[in-house]
């Protein structure tokens, strides 16, 4: 046994556990210190202060902690725990909050030793030890001045639509209050871990779970041969297994071959290493060009085709178009493969009810997932069982950004329970995290595009390919969303897109913020400048010239609507900086971008909401959105207090499947415009209705007015009902190449909460410039992922941002409800084209390949390029 003291009580641990926050979570059940990245040391999740010093607890032998005194948030003063609460809440400090609690211990330690002195140098040079993946670091930052500077806060919850006040749970968030799914525990709760693949092409020759179920604490282990139901789940395409068989043929890195139930977590992941697989190892297929050619091998288990998907459509006669230009540019852009890196690693609990072989049996399931009816559908068809006896319910996540669509470990861990018949709770370490969810497409574009010689576009022709790695996920809908963003937010006569989505045993691809928009507009954004610089005119100029007006045709032939004034608006309010920028000697890159808001193509979309006034004063408001960190829950409340003119703190915000209101997945930027548009709606019937207790108010918002792309017949194809748009200037010093600023200037149509939105775009711009310059997950010879570190990366840290101006405007969207475009997936688009541009300038070099490590720097210490790992000193005090 280790002894030592926790929050100045005495406490006993086992002496084995792999570190100390291991100890503080698992026996102890203090849950504040959150878990990213044990043992990686690498997030900061778990700090905690030993003997008066902020420490990463989960590299800290509990052996060391001996005699120590530690203390988590939970041992925090009252005082200090609404002090440093409020002001997160206040400054808009948190968006999912998974690493808030960890920043938080760091600060009273800076706090308490530098009081008012502490500066933002100081933060930002003590704070390299912490990842927060949503907030830029921005409002983190104004959140700890606020404490160090005694600032007096207000903690008001917004009151209607367009106020500026705290996110729904601030409070609880900041202090680690608010419990992420591995937080919970449930009576008699076993604990779930995955064997997962050691070759991502291999026939499963035979599964020997012998070892694995004599180990100490199993309690059962199960593999395909368990699962009652189908084998295989997807959101679209029902493509993906969730385990592999005996027979069958695993297809990348991430593939689960059994499940451990075991008394503790230790033990589960133990006995999870003693699974014996017997593999006949094939060669894997690694370059999706390779994998088009007749008769590449097949990738993927149960496909007989590697190309996933081909989304092509054309206007006009662009190769005329093209070799009549003044100009024309060919260019070929690669962008990466990269990692959502969440904070937060997938979790599920799944609690059965009813004795096994009973027919009242039914299984309810905390899920962390960006469609909770999804869930709850493939989880159904696995079980072989029906719907309605499964209820699924969110647990808000420690951030998702896409990366939660599909399922990750939901499946196993009900099946798991279902056939245990006990409550089995399974978390990811973040390496299983890294295998098993779906990435940033990586993304080959070739473009010609021609324009006369005013700088007009003339035609632009584009082939795209898309390495999608195994299972369909979304895969086909990020190549067919770069195809439609192909021409970025211009005027484009003709056009010819192709864009093609390959399988591959490469690290599977899905959804991930910007959702193939990015892509296709760093290349777009690219091809405007090489030609702005033949012509002989400003980025701001030729942008001006092309810029889609309403009433115009744009990309698949949508003829655009007044909401697409926003383009153009934010490129005049930018003018006077960039032109003020270039006047003081500074190097300028713009970049100006569009991103739907919603699924469109054809898809309609039904969000439903309910109100229920409870007979305890409290009003329900229920709808079909998950909160991973964007603040819906907020926007819903806010909505519900605009309509039925109620107080905020009687406002209950509920998300799980007793109610039928979902459609698909938080996804597209679509989350604040359905849920404002549902909940409005709910709140209407509940006035009409009298608002009586104890019912059910429901209402939906549909969208059902978009078009598929690439129909010819169609004279106006509507593709997507909304679009958010931004310009961002990027202002670099002339002599170092050091990034100063980064100028955002957003048309979100209705700014619902401004704080709020400010804080998703300054995380927007942190994840955009990382995206630009340094992040990257690629994979080997046999489609592993090189990079399992989070370090490893390339996440900007706090000293690598630069200062980060948020300029919004308002130029509503017709048949939005209030005029709002979505703002989740825009803040990044523009980024990267705005970075080469601006790098452009600085060494003349064009850049056509993410990310963009500037290889030519004024000096070692002048580099724009980030050193994403913190110092030993960082990490320890
Ligand atoms: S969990 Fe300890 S640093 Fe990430
Ligand atoms: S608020 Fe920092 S990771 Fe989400």
């Amino acid at each position: 046994m280790a002894e030592f003291s926790v929050n100045a009580k005495p406490v006993s641990v086992a002496d084995d556990h792999p570190h100390l926050l291991s100890a503080l979570r698992d026996e102890l059940g203090i849950t504040s210190p959150k878990d990213g990245c044990s043992p990686q040391g690498q997030c900061g999740c778990c700090t905690v202060i030993i003997d008066g010093k902020a420490q990463i607890s989960c590299t800290y032998p509990v052996a060391k902690a001996e005699g120590r005194e530690v203390q988590t948030l939970e041992g925090f003063t009252d005082d200090e725990r609404s002090t440093f609460s409020q002001a997160f809440a206040s400054c808009g400090g948190l968006q999912c909050g998974f690493c808030i609690p960890g920043i938080v211990v760091r600060a009273k330690y800076l706090v308490d030793k530098k009081g008012a002195d502490l500066t933002r140098d100081d933060l930002t040079r003590h704070m390299g030890a912490h990842l927060c993946r949503c907030t830029g670091y921005v409002k983190v930052f104004d959140a700890i001045e606020a404490v160090a500077q005694g600032t007096e806060v207000s903690v008001a919850l917004p009151t209607g639509i367009g106020a500026s006040g705290v996110k729904y749970e601030a409070e609880a968030l900041a202090l680690g209050d608010r419990g992420y799914i591995d937080d919970m525990a449930v009576e008699h709760m076993a604990h779930g871990a995955l064997a997962l693949t050691e070759h991502t092409r291999a026939d499963i020759v035979a599964i020997d779970t012998a070892a694995a179920q004599a180990a100490p604490g199993v309690v059962a282990v199960y593999t395909a041969a368990d699962i009652p139901g189908e084998l295989k789940v997807g959101i679209i395409y029902t493509d993906w297994p969730v385990m592999i068989p005996v027979g069958g043929r695993t297809s990348y890195a991430g593939d689960v071959l059994a499940i451990v139930v075991a008394e503790t977590r230790r033990q589960a992941r133990a006995a999870a290493q003693l699974i014996a697989v017997t593999y006949d190892v094939l060669d894997p297929v690694v370059d999706p060009k390779a994998a088009l050619v007749e008769g590449a091998d097949i990738a993927v288990w149960g496909t007989d085709t590697n190309e996933l998907s081909r989304s092509v459509y054309a206007r006009g006669d662009t190769d005329t178009a093209l070799s009549a230009s003044a100009h024309v540019v060919h260019e070929v852009f690669r962008t990466q493969r990269i990692e959502h890196a969440f904070l937060e690693p997938e979790s599920t609990l799944a609690v059965p009810t009813g004795a096994i072989g009973s027919a009242d049996r039914s299984v309810y399931v905390y899920s962390g997932g960006q469609g909770v009816w999804d869930d709850r559908n493939q989880i159904a068809s696995l079980l072989g069982i029906e719907r309605t006896q499964v209820t699924v319910e969110l647990v808000s996540n420690g951030g998702a950004f896409g990366g939660k669509e599909d399922m990750s470990n939901q499946g196993q861990t009900a099946l798991a329970a279902w056939l245990a018949g006990r409550p089995v709770k399974c978390t990811l370490s973040r390496e299983e995290s890294f295998l098993m969810h779906a990435k940033r497409h990586p993304i080959e574009m070739e473009y010609w595009a021609g324009c006369d010689e005013d700088g007009r576009l003339t035609g632009l022709r584009v082939r795209m390919i898309g390495d999608s790695g195994p299972y369909a996920s979304v895969g086909m809908k990020v190549l067919e969303r770069a195809a439609g963003h192909a021409s970025g937010p211009y005027k484009v006569p003709s056009i010819d897109v192709d864009s093609v989505a390959v399988r591959t045993n490469n690290p599977v691809c899905g959804a991930f913020r910007g959702f193939g928009a990015n892509q296709a507009q760093f290349a777009m954004e690219g091809v405007m400048d090489r030609l702005a610089a033949k012509v002989g005119i400003s980025g701001w100029e030729i942008r001006k010239r092309n810029v889609i007006k309403p009433g115009e045709l744009w990309g698949p032939g949508q003829i655009m609507d007044d909401g697409c004034l926003g383009a153009e608006t934010c490129l005049d309010e930018v003018k006077d900086r960039y032109d003020a920028a270039r006047a003081a000697g500074k190097i300028v890159g713009l970049g100006l971008g569009l991103k739907n808001s919603g699924l469109g193509n054809g898809f309609r979309e039904v969000a439903g909401a309910v109100i229920r006034f409870r007979n305890d004063g409290k009003v329900e408001v229920r709808h079909g959105w998950t909160e991973m960190g964007q603040g819906v829950h907020t926007v819903a409340l806010q909505v519900a207090c605009e309509e039925l003119g109620i107080d905020p703190d009687r406002i209950v915000v509920i998300v799980d499947t007793t109610r039928e209101l979902g459609f698909g997945q938080t996804t597209g930027s679509r989350g604040t415009l359905m849920a404002a548009g549902s909940v409005s709606a709910a709140c209407a019937k509940a006035i009409e209705g009298g608002c009586q207790p104890e019912v059910d108010y429901h209402a939906e918002h549909i969208v059902d007015w978009t078009a598929k792309l690439g129909d010819p017949d169609n004279p106006n194809p509507i593709i997507h009902a909304a679009f958010g748009y931004a310009t961002q200037l990027v202002i670099m010093d002339r002599d170092t190449g050091e990034i100063d600023e980064v100028v955002a200037i957003h048309d979100v149509g209705r700014a619902m909460n401004p704080l709020l939105c400010e804080g998703q775009i300054e995380g927007s711009v942190h994840m955009g410039l990382g995206y630009a310059l340094s992040e990257d997950f690629p994979s080997d010879d046999r489609g592993f992922p090189t990079n399992m570190t989070l370090r490893s990366l390339g996440i900007l840290r706090p000293k690598d941002i630069p200062t980060i101006t948020v300029q919004l405007v308002e130029v509503p969207q017709p048949r939005s409800p209030y005029g709002v475009k979505g703002v989740g997936e825009i803040g990044l688009v523009p980024t990267s084209g705005a970075v080469a541009a601006a790098l452009h300038e600085f060494d003349g070099e064009w850049r056509h390949t993410l990310p963009m490590r500037r290889t030519t720097v004024a000096s070692p210490s002048a580099s724009p390029s980030p050193s994403p790992s913190p110092t030993p000193a960082d990490a320890n005090a």
